[in-house]
């Protein structure tokens, strides 16, 4: 099967754009097919930094791109994105899907009101108004891609301000943040501009598979935001997991091959809910500070504690993961002891599943086994992976690493030592397409 459908197993910020970005050069198309302008994928190559929010991560290599139907689209974003990569010599090809949702100004008015109403309960969204965009669309009052392309010629667009005012009633501010009619304007206008792009990108996928191109689906967020097997209430409001890759860009689930779960070497979240091996000490200051862990949309520091390989191993579950890459190793060197979850336990007894419960969630200690660290690493050091395998890492590495393979039954097929493409090895390469 030439599809490879890629995903985050933590709560974000894996480095999914860097592992994309490092394997699209073997796809004909990257495809996302979920969540919107609420993701940051970073790509380093060399000097170029390229975050994006949206655009597929293959562009920059001038793979084709296809912006799926379970996307929720920011025009303006998109229109940024698109000259950006222009500005950087790079004209993306792209398909949007016709069947995609439209996040408005109102969506995003509507995401910042309801975090004020809830309070010290709030989510700590991304305020990139993707909740509010993909309620309407369970509702059945979202607007889609294709509704507004049509809107001079339906009453669409009249519906939706409708649904929107009485939507805004319920919060004390009911005004609209932007008069209808310049939403309206430069929403038609922006998508009048990008029409040319738009297609039934499900069709668009079949048919490549057919002709034997190969597809890489890349996911945003993590399983942990998932929203039916994340964290809930503190999730995201789409599915993140592979299963999502099917429905979220028109395609048969059959024609989902291999899943690659992305994980870092320790933890990360942004925003609010349980995280119980997060640290609150030195050890997650230096996480923090070396592992860059900044968010890419919102500047915020992400909260940093030890891989929980728990959750790990229920997300590899969910998702199918049949490899792993491994990313953020360099970040751990120079720590004298780490630490990996290996269990939860909760009034003296020990849990074997990864709770729904998010007051048990916050409520659990975690049962850690300790590894003896390494010392500084320099880029020649894990450099010599490419050639030998781990085989050249110090023993301690070595450990950490076999361990958690063992422990999830999961073959590492990439590790990942640094942000540059160039400092990424496959350790595995069965889930890749094999080329005549
Ligand atoms: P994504 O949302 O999963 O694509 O991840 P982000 O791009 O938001 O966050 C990952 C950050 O870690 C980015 O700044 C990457 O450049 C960086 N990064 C990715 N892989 C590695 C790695 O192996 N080592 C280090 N030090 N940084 C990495
Ligand atoms: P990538 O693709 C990390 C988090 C937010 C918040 C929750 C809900 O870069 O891994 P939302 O704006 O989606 O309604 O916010 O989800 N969140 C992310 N955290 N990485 C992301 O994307 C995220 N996208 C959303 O911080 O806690
Ligand atoms: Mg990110």
């Amino acid at each position: 099967m030439n599809s490879l459908v890629v995903t985050g197993l933590q709560w974000g910020d894996e480095g999914k754009g860097k592992i994309v970005d490092f394997l699209s050069d073997r796809f004909d198309i990257v495809a996302r097919f979920q969540g919107g302008s609420n993701a940051g994928h970073t790509v380093i190559v060399g000097d170029e930094v390229f975050k994006f929010r949206l655009m597929p991560t293959g562009a920059v290599r001038g793979k084709k791109a296809v912006i799926g139907n379970g996307v929720v689209l920011d025009l303006e974003v998109l229109d940024k994105e698109f000259d950006s990569l222009r500005g950087a010599g790079i004209t993306p090809d792209l398909r949007i899907s016709n069947r995609a949702h439209i996040i408005t100004p109102y969506h995003i008015q509507i995401d910042a009101l309801q975090e004020e109403l809830k309070g010290s309960d709030k989510v700590g969204t991304t305020k990139r108004g993707i909740g509010p965009t993909y309620s309407d669309k369970i509702s059945r009052t979202g607007i889609r891609v294709q509704d507004l392309l049509d809107a001079t010629e339906t009453n669409t667009w009249e519906r939706f301000i409708k649904h929107t005012k009485h939507r805004l009633k319920s919060f004390s501010s009911s005004d609209l943040s932007v008069s209808q009619e310049d939403a309206f304007e430069s929403l038609k206008l922006l998508m009048e501009k990008y029409a040319s792009y738009v297609c039934d990108t499900g069709h668009f996928i079949s048919e490549a598979l057919t002709s034997g191109k190969s597809i890489l689906f890349e996911g945003a967020q993590g399983t942990l935001l998932d929203i039916d097997h994340g964290t809930y209430p503190f999730v995201t409001s789409s599915n993140c997991i592979s299963a999502a890759a099917a429905i979220g860009s028109g395609i048969s689930y059959k024609s989902l091959g291999f899943a690659l779960g992305i994980c870092k070497a320790y933890t990360t979240r942004v925003g609010a809910g349980p995280f119980p091996s997060e640290l609150d000490d030195e050890i997650g200051i230096t996480m923090l500070e070396r592992g860059g862990e900044y968010g890419t949309v919102t500047g915020r520091a992400r909260r940093c504690g030890w891989l929980d390989l728990v959750a790990l191993k229920y997300a590899i579950r969910i998702n199918g993961t049949e490899f792993l890459a491994l990313t953020k190793i360099d970040v751990l060197s120079e720590i004298d002891t780490l630490k990996l979850c290996v269990g939860y336990e909760i009034d003296g007894c020990e849990l074997d599943t990864f709770p729904a419960s998010t007051y048990q969630l916050q409520k659990v200690r975690p049962i850690y086994r300790e590894f003896s660290g390494w010392g500084p690493m320099k880029t020649d050091d894990w450099d010599l992976m490419k050639s030998h395998g781990i085989s050249m890492l110090p023993k301690e590495t070595q450990r950490y690493i076999t361990f958690i393979e063992k422990y999830t039954e999961t073959t590492i097929g990439i590790i990942s030592y640094g942000p540059d493409r160039s400092e990424t090895v496959i350790l595995n390469d069965d889930y890749l397409p094999k080329y005549a």
